[in-house]
């Protein structure tokens, strides 16, 4: 019982002091800090360019993270990032433990999440590159026993009947699945998704919830979602933190956010929460790119960069 204790209370991530700023005016990360145990569920929450996405792919190893020199006001604090107990970031600078890293998180962006060419099946294989020799992870060459654990998976997300439909045949809420999928078989002890769900119906958005939920339930998976909508937040998570402006506006209890807190998070357009936007139904963002997905997918599996282009023309990969 000590131990179970013991690894829940296991922090997993450790924001401490993390601003970033694209330029040198305008800070859009104002020095965040937060811990994850292992075990939690943790929504993020905030309106349209409060940071969420920015802090999601700072947590990843995707963004850098500001220098202390260029915190500003907020004087010489001295950002970092930390994983399983181990720096991902410190100072503006992306450590050298970050690949390791990066295999044991799994990302879900909120679109373009797959290789659109490639079948579902193999686009689930593509979690196993960050185990696999560079060599055999370059051409893609998928063992039967790889295909039988990306099965398992997609079975375990509900769409193993999809498993040979290509990627971009799949429906929205069946493309989140086996996102989700492919950080099973990467056997992620982390689950960052941002906003996973914003381009979904009611009921996609809910199933990808619910998978989410017993993956952190079942399998111990540490998870912090991003949701616009905090009806979902308020539903499937125990804790939340809520970004206004850059900087975290709460932490706590996701049952105490009251509606003076909301409307202080989200300003007067609270009614926007309760129902999908319509500029987020079929959205693309900016960020997140087919290409941009590649790039960031590769180093998450430990990749060089210059695999990408293999990989994004499919060589081998069938
Ligand atoms: N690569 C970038 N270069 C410049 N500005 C950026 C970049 N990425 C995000 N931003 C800006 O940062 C702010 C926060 O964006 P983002 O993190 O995407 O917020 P959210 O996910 O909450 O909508 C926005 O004003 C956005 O325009
Ligand atoms: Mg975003």
């Amino acid at each position: 019982m000590c131990d179970g204790a013991a690894v829940m209370s296991e922090a997993v991530v450790e924001v401490r002091r993390v601003s970033k700023s694209f330029d040198r005016r305008h800070a859009i990360l104002r020095d965040v800090s937060f811990s994850l145990r292992r075990g939690e569920m943790v929504a993020l929450i905030g309106a349209s360019g409060s940071g969420k996405s920015t802090l999601v792919r700072a947590i990843a190893g995707l963004v850098p993270i500001d220098k202390s020199s260029a915190c500003g006001d907020l004087g010489s604090a001295t950002g970092e990032i930390v994983l399983f107990g181990q720096l991902m970031q410190q100072d503006g600078r992306i450590t050298r433990a970050a690949k390791r890293l990066r295999v044991r998180v799994g990302v879900v962006f909120q679109q373009f999440n797959l290789v659109p060419r490639l079948s579902a099946l193999t686009n689930v294989c593509l979690g196993l590159l960050g185990q696999m020799s560079l060599f055999w992870g370059t051409i893609g060459r998928f063992t039967a026993m790889d295909k039988q654990r990306a099965m398992q998976a997609l079975l375990r997300v509900g769409i193993a009947d999809h498993a040979l439909k290509r990627g971009a045949e799949l429906s929205g809420g069946q493309q989140q699945r086996a996102a989700i999928a492919r950080t099973l078989v990467q056997r992620a002890e982390l689950l960052i998704a941002d906003e996973p769900i914003a381009s979904l119906d009611p009921g996609a958005a809910r199933r990808v919830m619910d998978i989410l939920a017993d993956l952190n339930r079942s399998d111990r998976i540490t998870v912090l979602v991003s949701l616009h909508q905090v009806e979902y937040a308020l539903r499937y998570c125990p804790r939340t933190i809520a970004l206004r402006s850059g900087e975290v506006v709460y932490d706590g209890p996701s049952s105490g956010l009251t509606a003076a807190l909301l409307t202080s998070i989200y300003g007067a357009d609270t009614e926007e929460l309760s129902a999908p936007s319509p500029e987020s139904v079929g959205a693309v963002n900016a960020q997140t790119s087919p290409a941009t997905m590649l790039g960031a997918l590769l180093p998450l599996a430990g990749l060089a960069p210059e695999t990408e282009r293999a990989v994004g023309h499919g060589m081998g990969i069938r």
